[in-house]
């Protein structure tokens, strides 16, 4: 490796009350990548973002070229050549594809934005990460999270860049389009480009990752090559401590069918889906970005408009027209971008978690039961290891994965026979990752009916009953826990196209 290094850190201190970074050293080369692992709330986004020009440290050194290195903003850092894709997602629904992707460089003549220019360049990003077949004049709005990830992931490939911060990219993608993602990464990195590539999945970072540092409670464990440590032994210095042998899910006994779902039909994404859980049952959806997992879950619980179709609870319709009516019926959808969909940032823990539930905290006369409140919020916050100061705590301020955690409770302290999970565990951390295991196990023993959509194939046979696979809309295959393999799930996903091609050869 070269003398200089591309990036060196040292010292590095950030506080916000507490110490988030202490003493922090890092080191990339040009070329490398390099992963950032640690527990959620470790520090790895924080240092992403003083590196990118959105915080500034309290104490420390950076040299980046070899040259001191200190920017003041992300626009300073992007003139550095230092790029970033955020941990949240961060396109701007009511603009276009196009603008998204060049905002802040937007071609222009005499002050006119040059459009089929501008069209033109993003249909060359866009095919760069696979979505070559996107009008670049579509709002962003009217992609899904796993799409809009791609659009950001796009966005940053089209800057003149030298080091490029990946926090978190593969969360929402699933396997092609991870693929895709690495074969950029790769062309990059032969190009000399330096990339810092935070992750919680330990199979990716092995594959794509030259070394690895281990954060822990903002301070720098170790670095590893990465063909040096074996999983355990990383989670090991993440956690600080082994991690407890999940407790195999031992025998349960299904009740009646919980959830009908009938020739249901929403949007140009779920098209004549049927479908039944059982209390106590965890049925599994697999299926490609675009399949319409997610469009499923969001018509079933009334947050999209049905076209058609029916859903039964214990055998007996429900109109469900809103979510208000979805709740009151008893069921429950948490969903994948908690940004959207799923919390008051700037309200602290205690309020987010109860919010579901406040006709429960209410004491006599109406008012707020806070005692109630704080109880319930305790209990769920414990139970899931949300990292925190308190319950005071306002939420946008924790980091990304116990965001998560804290809709997960929120939606716990509901109590819901049916509940609609999707992406559960994205972004969180992997000891954490197996409480949510455990929790969702403990509620299916309880008698409720769980439906989790996931891009993790793993997590998915790990977690489901029984697992369908859905293809442009449609279930393409169904599979008990002794059938499955990955590679016959991967196979339905793609089902779809194979026909279609199939068709249009004949
Ligand atoms: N603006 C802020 N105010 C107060 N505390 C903050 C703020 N931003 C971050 N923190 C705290 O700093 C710590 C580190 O957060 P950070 O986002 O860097 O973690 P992370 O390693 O990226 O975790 P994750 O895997 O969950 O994304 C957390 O305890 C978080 O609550
Ligand atoms: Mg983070």
């Amino acid at each position: 490796m070269s003398a200089v290094p591309l990036l060196r850190v040292t010292g590095l201190e950030k506080s916000y009350n507490v110490p988030v970074l202490s003493d922090f050293n890092f080191e990339l080369q040009c070329g490398e990548v390099h992963a950032l692992v640690g527990s959620n709330g470790a520090g790895k986004s924080t240092f992403a973002r003083i590196l990118s020009g959105l915080t500034s440290p309290d104490g420390g050194e950076m040299q980046f070229n070899g040259r001191s290195y200190a920017p003041t903003s992300k626009r300073d850092a992007e003139h550095a050549g230092v790029i970033m894709v955020l941990q949240e997602l961060n396109v701007i629904g009511t603009l276009s594809i196009a603008e998204n992707i060049f905002l802040n460089r937007l071609p222009q003549r005499g002050g006119m934005i040059r459009y089929a220019d501008l069209n033109e360049k993003a249909h060359q990003a866009l095919t760069r990460v696979g979505l070559g077949e996107l009008d670049p004049a579509t709002p962003a709005g009217q992609l899904g999270v796993g799409h809009q990830q791609l659009i950001e992931i796009a966005g940053a490939l089209s800057q003149n860049c030298h080091l490029l911060i990946l926090d978190e990219p593969t969360a929402a993608l699933t396997d092609p389009e991870i693929e895709q993602l690495f074969d950029n990464i790769r062309k990059l990195q032969a190009e000399g480009v330096g990339i810092i590539y935070v992750s919680h999945r330990m199979d990716e970072i092995r594959r794509i990752a030259n070394r690895i540092t281990v954060l822990r409670d903002g301070r720098h464990i170790a670095t590893h090559n990465v063909d040096e440590i074996t999983p355990t032994e990383l989670i090991r210095e993440m956690a600080g401590h082994d991690l407890p042998n999940s407790k195999p899910a031992g025998e349960k006994s299904l009740g009646p069918v919980a959830l009908t779902v009938r020739n249901l039909r929403a949007g140009n994404r779920v098209n004549d889906v049927s479908f039944e859980v059982r209390q106590g049952e965890i049925l599994g959806i697999a299926g490609l970005i675009g399949s319409g997992r997610t469009e499923t879950l969001r018509a079933i619980f009334g947050a999209d408009p049905k076209a058609s179709g029916e859903i039964l609870l214990q055998g007996r319709p429900v109109v469900i027209r809103s979510p208000v009516d979805a709740v009151r019926a008893g069921i429950g959808l948490i969903p994948e971008d908690r940004k959207q969909d799923g919390l008051l940032l700037s309200q602290p823990i205690r309020v987010n978690t109860t919010l579901g539930t406040l006709e429960r905290h209410a004491g006599s006369g109406g008012w707020l039961d806070s005692d109630a409140e704080v109880k319930t919020s305790d209990i769920f916050c414990q139970q899931l290891q949300v990292r925190c100061a308190s319950i005071e705590q306002p939420v946008g301020e924790l980091s990304g994965g116990n965001q998560q955690k804290v809709v997960i409770a929120r939606w716990l302290a509901r109590d819901c026979g049916v509940l609609l999970f999707d992406e559960p565990t994205r972004g969180i951390d992997v000891a954490a990752k197996d409480t949510i295991y455990q929790l969702l196990r403990g509620l299916a023993r309880d008698g409720k009916a769980l439906v989790v959509v996931s891009s993790e194939l793993i997590e998915l046979m790990s977690l489901s009953d029984r697992i369908i696979v859905m293809c442009e809309g449609r279930i393409a295959a169904e599979f008990s826990a002794s059938e499955w393999t990955q590679e016959k799930i991967t196979q339905a996903a793609f089902s779809g196209f194979m026909t279609e091609k199939g068709a249009s050869s004949s």
